[in-house]
């Protein structure tokens, strides 16, 4: 099968489409012909090995030489023990711990795996299962009637939540570079900052901040939040994150404000009502643009440079 694989830590440059052969399910997987798959910020993170975490389990050299975690397609064969597919069903989920998207067959485990809506598209299916299970969980935490910040609104994640925010009745104030501000006005957000012009921990007082792209520290957060108000970050710098699970509870305690990482659930659970929401119309699926197979790289760099409105999708069949 055709797939784009990396074998060190870098730039788009240092991936490679290459024949390598079909992966064989194992206990509990399905092997699924990929139609299409989205790219997540994890899949650059993963490519440069940067920020820290995403060398967990591979140090010096990938874990996984196939990224792509959110993939959407049809169930080729079945693994032992295999309950809830048959061959030809079609599928959406994130793989995130196997990856291997990023080619025309993926091993999934059934757990992570979802039946594809027929109402959507595999492409709109593909880039669901990440970016609303992000998105979903963190709006869970904002009341109707408060004030929400989302800090890197403009991409994946941030896309689906200030939709799902706006649905709830929150008042939400979406920050992301001024390429970014109309697209995000146009989803629904009340308020938006380019963050190269203003900080946004400046400004407030927010019920709750989530920060997508975090790299701020503790006390800028503290000084943005409403009395008894809540900061998660979802990704950033190793060292923000650092900082936020060991001085945020700290200076949570002593000033009666929430702040800490958002460890998100993933699964069919966490995204199925996402994609449910797309399907009757509330939540609008936002694809910036669509590259082939062959053209990940450009895909990757499109995405990784900010470029993109919204989701980024591989083709890898007739999305
Ligand atoms: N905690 C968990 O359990 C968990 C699980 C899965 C994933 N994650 C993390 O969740 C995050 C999800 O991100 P995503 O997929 O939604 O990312 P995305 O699609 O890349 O969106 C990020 C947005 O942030 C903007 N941005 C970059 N730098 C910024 C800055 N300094 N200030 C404000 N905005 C900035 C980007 O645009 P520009 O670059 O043009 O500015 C882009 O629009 C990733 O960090 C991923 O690692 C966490």
């Amino acid at each position: 099968m055709r797939a784009i694989v990396y074998e060190r830590y870098g730039g788009p440059e240092v991936l490679e489409l290459r024949d390598v052969p079909i992966p064989s399910p194992g206990r509990g997987q399905v092997l699924i012909e990929v139609v299409a798959t989205s790219i997540n910020l994890s899949d650059w993170e993963g490519l440069h090995g940067s920020p820290g975490y995403a060398r967990i389990g591979g140090l010096f050299r990938p874990a996984r030489q196939i990224l792509g975690s959110d993939v959407a397609g049809r169930v080729v064969s079945l693994g032992e023990g295999v309950t809830r597919f048959a061959v030809g069903d079609e599928v959406f989920g994130d793989n995130l711990a196997l990856m291997g998207g990023f080619a025309e067959y993926v091993v999934a485990p059934e757990s992570a795996l979802a039946p594809k809506p027929s109402a959507l598209t595999f492409a709109e299916a593909s880039t669901i299962p990440q970016a609303g299970a992000i998105a979903s969980q963190a709006v869970a935490l904002a009341e109707p009637g408060s004030r929400m910040l989302v800090n890197g609104a403009g991409g994946g994640s941030g896309s689906f939540m200030v939709q799902l925010a706006k649905s709830k009745g929150v008042h939400v104030t979406a920050v992301d570079n001024a390429g970014k501000l109309d697209f995000l006005r146009s989803l629904g957000a009340d308020e938006v900052i380019d963050y190269r012009r203003v900080d946004f921990t400046r400004t407030g007082p927010y019920d709750l901040i989530v920060d997508l792209v975090a790299h701020r520290s503790v006390f800028a957060y503290r000084r943005a939040l409403a009395a008894r108000g809540r900061c998660v970050i979802v990704g950033g710098t190793s060292r923000t994150v650092l900082r936020m699970v060991t001085v945020g509870p700290l200076l949570g305690m002593l000033t009666g404000a929430h702040l800490g990482l958002l460890i998100v659930r993933e699964g069919p659970a966490a995204f199925t009502p996402v994609a449910e929401q797309c399907v009757g119309g509330g939540v609008t699926v936002h694809i910036d643009r669509v590259f082939g197979l062959d053209e990940v790289p450009e895909a990757l760099a499109w995405h990784g440079e900010g470029r993109a409105l919204g989701k980024v999708v591989v083709a890898v069949g007739e999305v």
